[in-house]
């Protein structure tokens, strides 16, 4: 393959692609995935209906900052952003890329691209945060400027 994935703004079409690309990309590197596996199925919805359900509230928070990475009609990557314009904090909750387009820098592009378009509304820094057990994101997040800050232990338990 020669070109590389257009980066552009979400259109209401991608949902459904970004929705699938979501269920297929966030297995195993999901902390609902680790609550249902630590309790079970909860309110009969599965992790991948309440991760699914992420990507609604990233496109009700800022549909104008989610990017989508487009390869031959296809949607192979995005990433979602949040802004806090009065702390000038730009947040971004969700990012994938197909499992056959890894590897080769898109994630690192979208991640510069959410950085830029922060810059651009003026926000003064960027976070982004990541499981213990995405070794990927471990990786990616300081190789792009992060600086890791803290580390968060999750709790859950039935009612
Ligand atoms: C995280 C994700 C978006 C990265 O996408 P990508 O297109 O593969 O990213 P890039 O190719 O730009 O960079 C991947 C980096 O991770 C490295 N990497 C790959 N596998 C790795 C592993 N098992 N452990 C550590 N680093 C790894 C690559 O070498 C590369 O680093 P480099 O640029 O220094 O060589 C993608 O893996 C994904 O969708 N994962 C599932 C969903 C997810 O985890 N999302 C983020 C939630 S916080």
């Amino acid at each position: 393959m020669t070109t590389q994935p257009l980066i552009r703004s979400f259109k209401p079409t991608d949902l459904g692609a970004v929705k699938e690309l979501t269920l297929q990309s966030f297995e195993g590197v999901t902390l609902e995935q680790n609550v249902e596996g630590a309790l079970g199925v909860l309110h009969n919805r599965d992790w991948r209906w309440r991760k699914a359900r992420h990507i609604d509230e990233d496109l009700a928070s800022n549909s104008g900052g989610f990017f989508v990475a487009e390869q031959e009609g296809q949607i192979v990557g995005y990433i979602s952003t949040v802004l806090d314009r009065e702390a000038g904090k730009g947040r971004i909750p969700n990012l994938a890329v197909a499992p056959e387009f890894r590897g080769r820098g898109l994630g690192r592009r979208l991640i510069e691209w959410a950085l830029d378009y922060f810059r651009g509304e003026g926000m003064s820094y960027a976070m982004i945060e990541t499981m213990d057990q995405n070794e990927i994101g471990q990786h990616l997040y300081p190789s792009c400027g992060f600086v890791e800050v803290a580390r968060q232990a999750h709790f859950a338990r039935k009612l």
